[in-house]
């Protein structure tokens, strides 16, 4: 599948222009890019930093014909994109941080925020966002110890066009396999190749609630399995709960 592209010089949000147009009725399929964000989103209420000229802003504007439960699916069948379409372009090994943050030396180099809108007809469209650090050298002092770009980390400069096509065409490969099951088990074996946390220690965080687990990987919902302390294995479902190294972010 080939996306139409609408390109921003500079925007607030791609998330937020891609629900804007969603709601104007622009098709399935249709990708919205920009070279900055003012007012860039992450997860829970968060900024994403985003300056001009060096990264991808992008968001993926998507009709599924699924139901609306299988939809946070879809923002693990973008990181398994992100992290590949990595490898093939640029050569370097990322992983990925359940659900969908990809790391780099134990540093985040790519967030990705899902949004849906859904009613009692089902699903109207999702909006996925990506932001991958690409050639940024400098992060603000607060990001510095937590941030990761590929120029960084490696000193190599990437063609950002390149990577983001690369990243929209494995997203359209890994999405047909999604759709033939509506959930991950076609791609959970390479997840798991991917998945920073699996067989290790971690820390969950309930809220009002933190206790130290074995991740044991994923199942085919894309919920963490979690071997706790007494032997039992508790599924983590991504929406509530985040987890963390047992010493850090990874
Ligand atoms: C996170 O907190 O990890 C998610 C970050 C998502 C950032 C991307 S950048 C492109 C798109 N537009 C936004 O405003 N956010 C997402």
């Amino acid at each position: 599948m080939k996306s139409e592209i609408v390109y921003f010089e500079e925007t607030d949000s791609t998330n937020t222009r891609a629900k804007a147009y969603a709601e104007k009725g622009c098709p399935h399929g249709t990708l919205f890019v920009a070279d900055c964000q003012s007012s860039g989103k992450g997860r829970r209420g968060r900024n994403w930093n985003a300056p001009a000229g060096c990264n991808i802003y992008m968001s993926l504007l998507l009709r599924p014909d699924i139901t609306p439960k299988a939809a946070p699916m879809l923002t693990l069948v973008m990181a398994v994109s992100v992290a590949v379409a990595i490898r093939e372009v640029c050569g370097v090994e990322t992983k990925i941080k359940w659900p969908n943050d990809i790391v780099l030396h134990k540093k985040k180099l790519c967030g990705i925020l899902t949004e849906m809108s859904a009613g009692a007809e089902g699903i109207d469209y999702v909006v996925i966002g990506a932001g991958v650090n690409v050639n940024q050298e400098e992060f603000p002092e607060e990001l510095m110890d937590r941030a990761a770009s590929i120029k960084k980390e490696t000193g190599m400069t990437t063609d950002r066009e390149e990577l983001r096509q690369a990243i929209v065409e494995n997203f359209w490969k890994y999405y047909k396999t999604f759709l033939e099951t509506e959930d991950l088990s076609g791609i959970i074996n390479l997840y798991h190749d991917l998945l920073v946390n699996k067989d290790c220690e971690v820390k969950v965080l309930e809220p009002g609630n933190e206790y130290t687990a074995y991740a044991l990987g994923i199942n085919e919902k894309g919920e963490l399995l979690v071997k706790m302390r007494s032997g039992e294995v508790k599924r983590i479902y991504a929406g509530e709960v985040s987890v963390r190294g047992i010493y850090g972010y990874i």
